[in-house]
């Protein structure tokens, strides 16, 4: 009876303690699909366990190109959030622009130095300082097959961009619609950039897309790779414009369409739906990519806040976010790997082993590169820029030698 009361007494201290700091963080993100919902609910609720309030703040549309224009006019009207989901280049930026709040008392105490790779740690930082929290690590090229559809056409997964185009017409003649694809600038920018790299090389891939050579943009390589992302209209369906890409995932999911190409995002959507990697769907690297990795890491940045509360729940979800126990349950649900190196990957499953095994090794090879389409590889406006022409492109009748010119001039504008 003493015991159980000093422990009820202990508890209420313990709790007064948490709520005495409690704080309110309201979080923008764009994670809205099934498999994204579940991977966010992971985060909000270590957040309120430790007495913080979350206040949510999701803005829908894939590759959060509407949650960055939100971001930009909430901030503009001095009213940003206390976290925002964001990427690569454009931490910088708002770092630059004297936004982001400094974190490095949360990462030294941590010790997120020695738990990130300095690939990773490189882009969190502005000036030496943390103004942002990586989360995962998201392999980019891969496709995603659905192996009764192609058993029931009688034809292999490809391997090559060559074999891509050559089973569109026998499954087509069974009845199903060879790729799932969105018509949206990203997810056109996303194929294209998957063409891009298994033909071009990463050497090829990073002149081209992370330091713009002309040359490179203008070169018969460049045509080429246009040449086969056109030929991959014949693939999809005239349904595709404007679709959200976890519908494309959806029709993979139920056998409609054969394939999709698109970042591991997608397995959390198989997931969700109690799908299982190597029965019911496959993951295959995309086409002529099988040694390469293009990396596209999810972080929140967070903002100078006035509000002291605040600032301690900001500081805790930061803290959160890098510990192994947000790390294994969000990425399981989100199709990623972790980004704190040195955790238990036994629970994840063989697509997520994959791509850890393929994370290290391709850091060895110089075959680890930076994901254009999902901004991680260069300027907000170059990236506009470029995924303006993809795009143009594959809805137009343009030919490739016009549309590498086009490109060319389209980056050095931007620049
Ligand atoms: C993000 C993912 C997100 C996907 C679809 C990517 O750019 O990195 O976290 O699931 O877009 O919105």
């Amino acid at each position: 009876m003493i015991k159980t009361k000093a422990a009820i007494a202990g508890l209420a201290l313990a709790v007064s303690a948490v709520v005495a700091n409690a704080g309110e963080v309201e979080v923008l993100h764009y994670w809205t699909s099934g498999g994204e919902a579940k991977s966010v609910a992971v985060l909000k609720d270590l957040l309120t366990e430790e007495g913080h309030s979350w206040k949510d703040f999701a803005v829908a549309g894939g590759a959060g190109e509407a949650a960055m224009t939100v971001l930009k006019s909430r901030a503009v009207s001095g009213n940003p959030p206390a976290a925002a989901q964001m990427k690569g280049l454009d931490i910088q930026e708002w770092a630059d622009l004297g936004f982001l709040a400094d974190l490095d008392g949360v990462a030294t105490k941590a010790g997120w130095d020695e738990l990130l790779p300095k690939v990773v740690s490189d882009i969190m930082k502005f000036e030496g300082k943390y103004v942002a929290v990586p989360v995962n690590v998201h392999r980019v090229n891969w496709l995603w097959a659905n192996p009764a559809a192609f058993a029931k056409a009688g034809v292999k997964i490809p391997t090559t961009w060559d074999e891509m185009i050559a089973v569109g017409p026998k499954l087509k003649a069974a009845g199903i619609i060879p790729l799932a694809h969105g018509g949206q600038a990203w997810q056109d920018a996303t194929l294209f950039e998957a063409i891009a790299l298994g033909m071009g090389g990463s050497e090829f891939y990073n002149k081209a897309f992370v330091t713009h050579d002309d040359a490179t943009l203008r070169s018969a390589k460049m045509v080429e790779i246009f040449k086969t992302f056109k030929a991959t209209r014949d693939l999809i369906d005239a349904d595709s414009p404007g679709r959200d890409w976890n519908i494309a995932t959806s029709m993979v999911i139920n056998g409609t369409a054969a394939m999709q190409i698109m970042g591991d995002w997608a397995k959390g959507e198989f997931t969700a739906a109690g799908k299982v990697p190597g029965t019911d769907f496959i993951c295959a690297p995309a086409p002529q990519t099988e040694h390469q990795y293009t990396f596209n890491i999810d972080s929140f940045a967070m903002f100078g806040l006035e509000s002291k509360d605040s600032k301690v729940a900001q500081d805790s979800l930061a803290r959160l976010i890098m510990e192994p126990k947000f790390q294994e349950a969000f990425n399981l649900n989100k199709g990623s790997i972790p980004v704190r190196q040195g955790m238990n990957e036994t629970p994840f499953d063989s697509c997520a082993k994959a791509s850890m095994a393929s994370f290290s090794s391709t850091a060895k090879t110089g075959d680890l590169v930076p994901s254009f389409a999902h901004g991680m590889a260069t300027t907000s406006s170059a990236l506009g820029a470029i995924s303006d022409v993809i795009t143009n492109f594959y809805n137009s009748d343009q030919s490739a030698d016009e549309v590498v010119v086009k490109l060319a001039n389209a980056v050095k504008a931007s620049m």
